[in-house]
Parts: structure tokens; C-alpha cells; sequence
């Protein structure tokens, strides 16, 4: 009797024990969960450019992959079977690779960002394109995965809510949307100059090649459309029409990046394209610079959402005229430092690890505050309307 009773106590106490124990166990291992991160523990690591000496940095960078941008009489159905997000949208693939670039903007800045969402400490703004802003909200889902009290949900482990504008000063909108007759004016001359500048007679073999399997003529321009169906079809791991060989494709991508390279050398055109975006920047960063407590004021940081030809007129601006095409994700890197001195980074695609340091023109690889200023007012004007009369007219 006093045996069994014994028996039926210490089971009672061990279940009761396991119980309490299981508890602690669960919900503690839940609090260990919730409060570190569960990620990779490199995140926890000083970033690259955390530093004190660092004061502001603006990243301007290009949308992620995303699907074509044209409508393609050959391929009718290409938007329902492959693209199901439309024209000219952030792809799936898309969104990976600028979540991706977001951890690495986190690897870069940790420490000079903090691992919270402070309002004060970051502003982005996007381009009036879906793709710019939904890639902006990939980036900053993986730059600002919620921690610690800003942990709103127990399943929810990677998203937040953060503000995004879509007012960017960036005017590539104006190179497709028909209001700026100088670019309209300019492409058209220069497929002319471009054929003339190449073998001819290949480009013509191509054109008859691409109008015979299209069923369609094709001109130069509409060459330049099919190079960006191929080229989101590349990007999105679809397979390209067996009738398009690899000597051909490059024939086409030489002819295209041909192109970009006249477009994102054009001064006007660098003008009318980044000439407000780029004022800003250098705005902000003397706003920064001139407030009485330059030194105490907290860091800031901003991001640009753009399109390639955001970047390749800022590359060929700076006098980094290597560019061929900005890869989907490539992005340039501002940074102010506390010396009052400006450097600048590029990175040229969305996976690029380490970016490169560019020299700025009339400085070298790093400009004085004041210089920087100075170059950007004398070089560019915020005056689009003026840029895009045709000379002459
Ligand atoms: C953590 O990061 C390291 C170094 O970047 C990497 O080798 C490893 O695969 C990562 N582990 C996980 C679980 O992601
Ligand atoms: C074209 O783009 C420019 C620059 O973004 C914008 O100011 C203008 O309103 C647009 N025009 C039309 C007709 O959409
Ligand atoms: C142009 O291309 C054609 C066809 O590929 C070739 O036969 C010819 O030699 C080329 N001409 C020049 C000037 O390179
Ligand atoms: C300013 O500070 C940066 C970062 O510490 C440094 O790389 C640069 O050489 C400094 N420039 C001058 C002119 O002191």
C-alpha cells in the first residue's frame, strides 16, 4: 500500500515535471527564437563600411530582374505562358536577387544602420514603376528583418513595414514615355549611325534571319526589343527559341550595348536623365555636412530604386565608361565621411560582393565636400524641359 502510493507520488511528481518541463522548453526555446536571429549570426557582425568616420551614404540602384518590356506580335502568349506578371514587372527571380542584395547592403552597413528600423535613419524613394518599388521592398525586406520588440508576429520572421516614396527625382521615365522629343529625336538618328558603324552587311543578314522566323520585318528598333525579350528570358532561366544561335545572340547584344553606350555618353541625355537625382544627392549630403552638429547629427542613409539607365548615365558621368549594360541589382554607392570627403563605389550586379571604388572627375578617388558641390553644379542642370527641346527648334 505505502509502496504503491510511493510509486503513484513520484510518477505523479515526474509527469508533472515533464509537463513543466516540456513548457519551459517550448516556450523558452520560442523566446530564443523570437529575440536572435535565427538567420545567420554573420549579420551580427560589424559591416564592412561601419565605421565611425562614415556620416552618410546614398546607394542609387537598378530594379531586379524583371520581364520584358515590349509586346511581341511573334510571341503572343509570352506574357500568359512565362510572365505572368505582365510587362515590364519584378519577376520572382527578381525578387529573390534584391532580398539578396539587401542582406548585403546589411553585410556592408551593419552598425552604421542599426539593427532596428529607425524612421530618422533611412529614406528610400523609387522611380513611378512597380518594379523599382516592389524591388525597394524586397532590398528592405532584407536589409530590416524585424528584431527584438519590433518583432510584430511569432511566424512572421522577415517582414516589416517600412516607407517607400515613389518621388524619386529620377527622369528615365521621360526616355520612354514620349514627352522629351530631344531623346525621341536622338534614337532615331542614331540606329542610323549605329548600322553604319557596323559590318553591314552582317546586321542585315540578322535582321532578314530574326524578320523570316518572326514572320515579321524587323528593324534595328524592333531588334532592340527582341534583344530584351532574349535577355528576360536569360535572366528568368527560360529556355530561348531554337532559332537564335549564340553568334547571333551576341551580334545582337554588341549592337545593343553599341547603343547604351551612345545613349548613357550623351551629356544631354546624362543630363535630363540623372542631372536632378544626382543635385539631390549632393544636396543632402552638403545639408548634412553644414548643420552645426555635422559631427553628433546621426547617421542617414538613403536609397534610390532606378533602371539602368539611371546607373549607366551616372557611370559615364563619372567618367567609367567600361559599363556596357548595369545588370539587373547593380548599384552606386555614395558615401560622406565625417573628413568632409566623398568616395564612390559601383557594384555591378545584384550579387556582386565587392564593389569597386570609382575615381570622381577632377578629384581622384576621393572629393572634398565642397569640390563635389562644385562640379555638380557647373555640370548638370535640373532644367529637363529646356535639355529636351531638339536644338535648332
Ligand atoms: C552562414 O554564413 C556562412 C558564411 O557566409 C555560410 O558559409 C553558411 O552556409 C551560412 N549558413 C546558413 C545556415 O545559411
Ligand atoms: C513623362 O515623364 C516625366 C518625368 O518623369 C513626367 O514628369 C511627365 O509627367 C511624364 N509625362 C507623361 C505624359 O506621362
Ligand atoms: C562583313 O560580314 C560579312 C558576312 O559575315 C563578311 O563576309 C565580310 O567579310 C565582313 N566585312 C567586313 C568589312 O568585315
Ligand atoms: C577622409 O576619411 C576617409 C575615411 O576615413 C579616408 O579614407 C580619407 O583618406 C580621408 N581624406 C582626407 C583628405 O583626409
Amino acid at each position: 500500500m505505502t509502496l504503491d502510493r510511493r510509486i503513484v507520488t513520484l510518477l505523479a511528481c515526474l509527469t508533472v515535471g515533464t509537463v513543466v518541463g516540456v513548457w519551459y522548453a517550448v516556450t523558452h526555446h520560442e523566446r530564443t527564437q523570437s529575440y536572435d536571429d535565427d538567420d545567420n549570426d554573420t549579420d551580427a557582425e560589424p559591416g564592412t563600411f561601419a565605421s565611425t568616420s562614415l556620416k552618410s551614404v546614398t546607394v542609387v540602384f537598378r530594379h531586379g530582374d524583371r520581364s520584358p518590356a515590349f509586346d511581341y506580335k511573334t510571341f503572343p502568349n509570352i506574357y500568359e505562358n512565362n510572365f505572368p506578371e505582365g510587362k515590364g514587372q519584378l519577376t520572382k527571380i527578381g525578387k529573390q536577387h534584391m532580398y539578396q542584395k539587401g542582406k548585403l547592403f546589411r553585410r556592408l552597413y551593419n552598425g552604421f544602420i542599426s539593427d532596428l528600423y529607425l524612421d530618422h535613419e533611412i529614406l528610400v524613394k523609387t522611380t513611378k514603376y512597380s518594379r523599382t518599388f516592389m524591388s525597394a521592398a524586397m532590398v528592405l525586406a532584407g536589409m530590416y528583418p524585424p528584431k527584438y520588440y519590433q518583432k510584430w508576429s511569432f511566424s512572421e520572421t522577415v517582414w516589416q513595414p517600412i516607407p517607400i516614396s515613389n518621388d524619386s527625382p529620377d527622369q528615365t521615365m521621360l526616355f520612354r514615355n514620349g514627352s522629351c522629343p530631344y531623346t525621341i529625336w536622338f534614337m532615331k538618328n542614331d540606329n542610323d549611325v549605329i548600322i553604319n558603324n557596323y559590318n553591314e552587311t552582317q546586321i542585315e543578314e540578322l535582321l532578314s534571319h530574326l524578320s523570316e522566323k518572326c514572320g515579321i520585318p524587323i528593324n534595328i528598333e524592333a531588334m532592340f526589343d527582341l534583344y530584351d525579350l532574349f535577355k528576360s528570358m536569360i535572366s528568368n532561366e527560360l529556355q530561348l527559341p531554337e532559332w537564335i544561335n549564340h553568334e547571333q545572340f551576341q551580334l545582337m547584344e554588341l549592337i545593343y550595348y553599341e547603343q547604351t553606350r551612345r545613349v548613357y555618353n550623351n551629356k544631354k541625355i546624362q543630363n535630363i536623365i540623372i542631372g536632378p537625382l544626382i543635385k539631390q544627392i549632393s544636396l543632402n549630403m552638403e545639408l548634412q555636412s553644414n548643420s552645426p552638429d555635422y559631427i553628433k547629427t546621426k547617421n542617414n542613409m538613403h536609397l534610390y530604386a532606378g533602371h539602368d539607365m539611371t546607373l549607366g548615365t551616372m557611370m559615364y558621368f563619372l567618367g567609367n565608361n567600361k559599363i556596357k549594360l548595369p545588370d539587373f541589382g547593380a548599384s552606386a554607392h555614395f558615401h560622406l565621411y565625417l573628413n568632409k570627403t566623398i568616395k564612390v563605389f559601383y557594384y555591378n550586379k545584384w550579387d556582386n560582393e565587392n564593389g569597386e571604388e570609382m575615381s570622381i572627375p577632377k578629384c581622384g578617388y576621393s572629393c572634398n565636400l565642397d569640390d563635389f558641390v562644385n562640379l555638380i553644379n557647373n555640370e548638370m542642370s535640373t532644367e529637363w524641359e529646356q535639355d529636351c527641346q531638339i536644338e535648332g527648334n
